[in-house]
């Protein structure tokens, strides 16, 4: 039932960009080369929308995905609860975990989008190194290995802290009391 409404969203959509098309297809000559547009940057058309802010991205996107990882890794020792590993135990929860870690990867490459993309210099370095520890991240998961996937939520760790010191310090010592 949940996916009703954005499936007719998308129905109509695709609709709406179909007869787009088909305008587009008889105003134009056949032998124009659309191409031309893609390499013109004061008529290309926007191709993303990167209108959410880095806070939005950061709350909403990010951090969830990222938590979900490091929740699911290491242990806690509390005195009410004792000692408990964090880590996966059924195939269900270790895909689970595996899907954010593709997600991981994936937020990466929306840190780097034009637009986004704070500078074409360290941003980048860090914004791939989200999509790398997503990738370890992945394959610790695929084969079920803790000590991996536990390096790799460090190594997550460790990009969101540098990055963070980079361009927003006073993120880090807010980050850090969480
Ligand atoms: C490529 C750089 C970059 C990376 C990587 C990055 N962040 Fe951020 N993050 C920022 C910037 C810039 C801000 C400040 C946003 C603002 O307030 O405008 C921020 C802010 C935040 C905030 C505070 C938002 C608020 O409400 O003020 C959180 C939480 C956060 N990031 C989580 C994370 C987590 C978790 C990771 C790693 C999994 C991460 N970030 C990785 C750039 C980054």
């Amino acid at each position: 039932m949940h996916f009703s409404l954005p499936l007719q969203f998308f129905r109509s959509l695709t609709g709406a960009l179909s007869a787009l098309l088909f305008l587009a297809g008889c105003s134009e000559p056949a032998t124009e080369p659309n191409a031309t547009a893609a390499t013109d940057s004061d008529t290309a058309p926007v191709a993303f929308d990167t209108s959410l802010n880095m806070r939005d991205f950061m709350n909403l996107i990010l951090d969830p995905a990222a938590d979900v990882l490091w929740d699911s890794a290491g242990w806690v020792d509390s005195r009410e609860t004792g000692y408990e590993e964090l880590y996966p135990t059924t195939d269900e929860q270790w895909d689970y975990v595996r899907r954010h870690a593709a997600l991981i990867i994936e937020i990466g490459n929306m840190l780097a989008l034009p637009g986004r993309a704070v500078d074409n210099d360290a941003w980048l370095t860090y914004a791939n190194g989200l999509s790398q520890a997503g990738a370890l991240a992945m394959e610790a998961a695929a084969v079920q290995n803790e000590e991996d996937f536990f390096q790799a939520g460090a190594q997550l760790y460790s990009v969101c802290t540098a990055c963070h010191q980079s361009y927003n310090p006073e993120i880090t010592s807010k980050f850090a009391t969480n």
